[in-house]
Formats: C-alpha cells, sequence, structure tokens
C-alpha cells in the first residue's frame, strides 16, 4: 500500500494541498473547507452536485449500489417494523384488540417489531453509510462492491425468514437473539460479505491517517461478529451464565454495533455538510478508547438484583458511569462543531436530523449511565422507563442520524434530488414531537409505576392501572412517528421517481 501516492484512480492527485494534511480535514478535498455541502436534499431549484462530488465521482460510483439496495431495503423494514411496534403498544390498552391469531399476540408482534428494527432498519442503513462514508475517507474506490451486493441480498432473505419464523413462534427464546440460530447463520454469512470490501477498502486506502470515523467502523464491524456469533451458538450457556450472556450481547448491540456506526456517521456528516473540521481533533481519540475500553461490560446492568455474582454487576455499574467520559469527548467535538455554525441547521436538513441524533446520543447515553445506579435501578427495572430509554437510543440517537445521512447521500448516489423541503420537514417534525411524546409519556409513566411496585402497601394492579394513560400517549407519539416514516418513505419514492437525472453531475459552481 503506497499511502497518498496515487490518487488518481478516484481523487485528482493535483488537488492535494496542505489544508488535507491535517488529520480533521482529510474529509475534505483541497479547498473544499468553508464550502456548505447542501445539495440534494429538499433544494426547492432542483439537484446540482456539490462541486466537489465531482472529483469524487469514481469513490462514490463504486458504493452506490449496495449504498441504494441497503437504504432501499432498510426503510421497507423500518415501515413493517414501526407498524408492528404501533400494534404492539396497542395492544397493551385494546388487549382484546387482534387477539384471534397467534401471530398477532402481544409476545410475537413486540419481538417482530424489535428485531425488524434492529437488524432490517437500523442494522442495515447503519453498513449502508460505511459502505458510503469509509471508501470517501480512504480516497478510493469500494473494493469487492459486488459481494457487499449480494450480502445485501442474503441479509434480507435472511430477515425475511427471521420475521417469518418468529410470527410462527419459532425462536431461540432470548431478547434480541430470538430469530433461530439456523437463520443467523444466513445472517453471518451475510454479515461476512459487508466485511470484506470494508477491510480490503481499508488495506487500500490511499490515505495514511485512518479519519476518526474510520476507527469506529472498522472496530465495530469486527466487534459485532464476535459479539453476533458467540451469543447464537446454541447450548454453549445455561442458566444464569446463559442470561449474562445474553445481557452481554443485547447491550453491546447498541454499544459495539449501533453505537459506533451512528457517532462515526455523525462524524463524518456534521463537520462535511457544515464545511468545516469538527471542534477538537485530539478529543476524539479520547471518545473512541472510551468507548472501546468501557461500553463492552454494562450490559449486565439489565441484571441488577438477578441471580449472578455481585462483582459481575458491579463491574457493568462502575463500566456504566465511567461511559460519562468518552460521551462527553463526544458530545464536545460534535455539539460544539453544530453550535459554532448554527446557520447551518437553517440551511440543511439533513443536518438537523443528524445534530438531533447526536444530541439525543449525549442524552441517552448520560440516562443510562443514571439509570444503572442501584438506587435508581431499584425504581426503573420492569418498568416502561426502560423502554423509554431504549427509543432514545436506538430511536432518537441512532434513527435520526440515519434518517439524515439518506437525505444526504442518496442524492449522490441515485444523482437524484428529494425536491420539496417541506415533506422532509414534516419528516422531521412528525418523528421529533412523535418522539418527545413516545419518551415523556414512559419516563413519567414508568417511575410512577416504579414506585406504585415498589411500594408494599398498594395492590400489585395499582402499578398497572396507574401507567395505563401513559401507554395510550405512547401509542399517539408512536402513531405520530410511524406516519414520519410513511413520509420518509414517500420522499425516497419521490426521489427514485424524479425526472432530474445525473446531467447536474456536472458541477453547480
Ligand atoms: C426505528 C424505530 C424504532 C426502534 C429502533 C425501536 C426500538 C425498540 C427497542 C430497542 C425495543 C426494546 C425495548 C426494551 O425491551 O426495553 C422496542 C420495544 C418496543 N417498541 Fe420500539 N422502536 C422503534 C419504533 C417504535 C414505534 C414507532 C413504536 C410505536 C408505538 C414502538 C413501540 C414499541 C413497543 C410497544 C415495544 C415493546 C415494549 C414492551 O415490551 O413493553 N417502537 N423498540
Amino acid at each position: 500500500m503506497k499511502h497518498g501516492s496515487n490518487l488518481s484512480d478516484n481523487f485528482p492527485q493535483s488537488r492535494v494541498s496542505s489544508q488535507c494534511k491535517t488529520t480533521a480535514a482529510t474529509i475534505f478535498a483541497p479547498g473544499e473547507v468553508g464550502h456548505l455541502d447542501n445539495n440534494g436534499a429538499g433544494q426547492d431549484d432542483g439537484w446540482k452536485a456539490h462541486h466537489f462530488d465531482v472529483a469524487r465521482l469514481g469513490i462514490d460510483q463504486s458504493s452506490a449500489r449496495p449504498v441504494v439496495l441497503l437504504f432501499s431495503a432498510a426503510t421497507l423494514w423500518l415501515l413493517i417494523g414501526s407498524s408492528f411496534g404501533l400494534i404492539a403498544s396497542l395492544k397493551l390498552h385494546w388487549p382484546d384488540w387482534l387477539d384471534h391469531a397467534a401471530a398477532l399476540t402481544f409476545g410475537r408482534v413486540r419481538t417482530v417489531h424489535l428485531n425488524l428494527v434492529i437488524y432490517g432498519w437500523l442494522s442495515q442503513a447503519g453498513i449502508a453509510c460505511v459502505l458510503w462514508i469509509i471508501p470517501r475517507i480512504f480516497r478510493t474506490k469500494l473494493r469487492y462492491s459486488s459481494l457487499a451486493l449480494y450480502g445485501g441480498i442474503l441479509w434480507n432473505i435472511a430477515i425475511v425468514l427471521g420475521a417469518t419464523a418468529l410470527a410462527y413462534g419459532q425462536t431461540d427464546g432470548e431478547e434480541w437473539l430470538e430469530i433461530p440460530w439456523q437463520i443467523d447463520m444466513v445472517l453471518a454469512v451475510a454479515g461476512a460479505l459487508f466485511i470484506v470490501p470494508v477491510i480490503a477498502t481499508a488495506r487500500a486506502r490511499q490515505v495514511h491517517h485512518i479519519y476518526v470515523s474510520g476507527w469506529y467502523f472498522l472496530a465495530a464491524v469486527l466487534w459485532f461478529p464476535v459479539l453476533f456469533v458467540i451469543a447464537n451458538i446454541p447450548g454453549l450457556h445455561s442458566g444464569a451464565e446463559e442470561a449474562t450472556v445474553n445481557w452481554w450481547f443485547a447491550h453491546n448491540v447498541l454499544g459495539l454495533w449501533l453505537t459506533p456506526l451512528g457517532v462515526g456517521s455523525a462524524y463524518y456528516f456534521i463537520p462535511k455538510i457544515i464545511g468545516k473540521p469538527i471542534y477538537s481533533y485530539a478529543v476524539s481519540l479520547l471518545g473512541f478508547w472510551g468507548l472501546a475500553l468501557f461500553y463492552s461490560q454494562v450490559g449486565i446492568h439489565h441484571l441488577i438484583g438477578g441471580p449472578v455474582p455481585t462483582w459481575v454487576v458491579t463491574l457493568s455499574v462502575v463500566h456504566s458511569v465511567m461511559m460519562f467520559i468518552p460521551v462527553i469527548a463526544v458530545a464536545i467535538n460534535q455539539h460544539v462543531t453544530v453550535a459554532q455554525n448554527l446557520w447551518a441547521l437553517k440551511a440543511s436538513l439533513p443536518l438537523r436530523f443528524i445534530s438531533f441524533g447526536a444530541l439525543m446520543y449525549t442524552f441517552a447515553s448520560f440516562q443510562g449511565s443514571i439509570e444503572a445506579l442501584r438506587s435508581v435501578n431499584t425504581v426503573t427495572h420492569f418498568t416502561q422507563y426502560t423502554v423509554g430509554h431504549a427509543h432514545l437510543g436506538a430511536y432518537a440517537f441512532v434513527s435520526l442520524i440515519f434518517f439524515g445521512a439518506a437525505y444526504h447521500l442518496l442524492p449522490r448516489a441515485t444523482g437524484r434530488g428529494f425536491g420539496s423541503p417541506v415533506m422532509i420537514s414534516l419528516h422531521f417534525w412528525l418523528v421529533v414531537v412523535g418522539f418527545a411524546i413516545y419518551f415523556f409519556a414512559l419516563s413519567i409513566g414508568g417511575v410512577l409505576q416504579g414506585l406504585a411496585m415498589l411500594d408494599a402497601t398498594r395492590p400489585f394492579a395499582d402499578s398497572v392501572t396507574v401507567v395505563l394513560p401513559y401507554l395510550q400517549a405512547r401509542s399517539i407519539g408512536g402513531a405520530l412517528m410511524t406516519l414520519g416514516h410513511f413520509v420518509f418513505a414517500y420522499n425516497l419514492l419521490r426521489m427514485f421517481t424524479s425526472e432530474s437525472l445525473a446531467p447536474s453531475r456536472v458541477p453547480a459552481e
């Protein structure tokens, strides 16, 4: 590998300047700093390529097909998955609704919801971001892109099989690991087909430095397969040990898979759209290594009070609290970069989604660290509060970043713009307002539920009735979120069918 020796493959050699020698600026082409990168998402005047995108055209074209496939399929699963979430939510206050078929009972609908949004929507959208950003930061074409395409096809076959199996009651019986292990093997093979192109592209990179998004992505594609395979091996663990491995895996899906995908994407898109390097590149190191060091042990805080050794739980609580360090590091970097350029939020709709998502990462992590304290957990455990927290992380943080990423990168991958900004704004406000209702309803309802359960003078039924209005409010919030997802899918459809095809790959300037 000759670092930086030949960019002509995809990126004109003549454009390398001293500006790109600073590590934080490796995401920019020479001369690009200072240029807002906002074309394509919600432009009234049609789609025009960012001047510098023309120079990256070879790189972008190499990843465009798998990226478009993955985002399209992810959006489909988002629609189906959130509809299942809404059905599950409604059933909690209309228990007799849809009770005639086993496949539509709460236990199955909830499980289908969870698996579709995690593996169908979030994982695919995240992999699409990796496949888009990795070649850009390494300034070379995506290697073996057809493997990634086959990986996408196989992954979706496995999702169809997995969701069908769950609806028919075939499950491995552990939360987040419900998909039968035979189908998990198909997912693992599909995953390997994504990893090979990412590693091969990293090895062929044309820059010496690995930009911070690259650390997060490369770590995620190595961590997750290990977690997934170990946790899915049938018969390896049993009893309390099985529960420990279950929660080690389940929390690490968030921490070592979805979090690096979301944080890595935000680290690329925020400065890229604003046109300025992130606030402090040195601090980003702290954020990455802090996550690597502390996150892997936090999952056992789900078993506080459970039949596992106290020291294992204590270790996990300590690690959960230590997570403040990397989270504050990421917060300083991402929020200060946005705060110093607030004008860009007005100019760029994708940035609005991504910055909101990044802010929610900070909130979700702070909340999680506090929720792991035994004193707090005594109240919140086994309540709807936890579900609110799960959606703060998996939805408000990761999903919002991926919505913004889709609006930003799909016009570049397809050569078509999204058109009307009104529909993108509508999507934004539906999901933000819907989520706010969802989150506050479950947080308040969850605490009341927990306090009722702890009060020995009150009958258990009180803890059920007290939360009822909050569950109804959650359904209203969830319905707005789901509606927002249909608006998102409509925007995507309009983009795919729009007339304004690639002529505008000619630069706007
Ligand atoms: C991309 C969108 C979404 C993601 C990533 C997501 C993620 C999750 C996660 C991680 C859980 C497990 C929570 C836990 O066990 O603590 C869950 C459960 C659930 N979600 Fe979602 N969700 C999404 C959208 C929705 C929507 C739109 C609704 C509509 C109301 C919804 C309703 C539910 C319900 C009812 C549960 C089961 C809660 C329980 O067991 O009491 N979700 N979701």
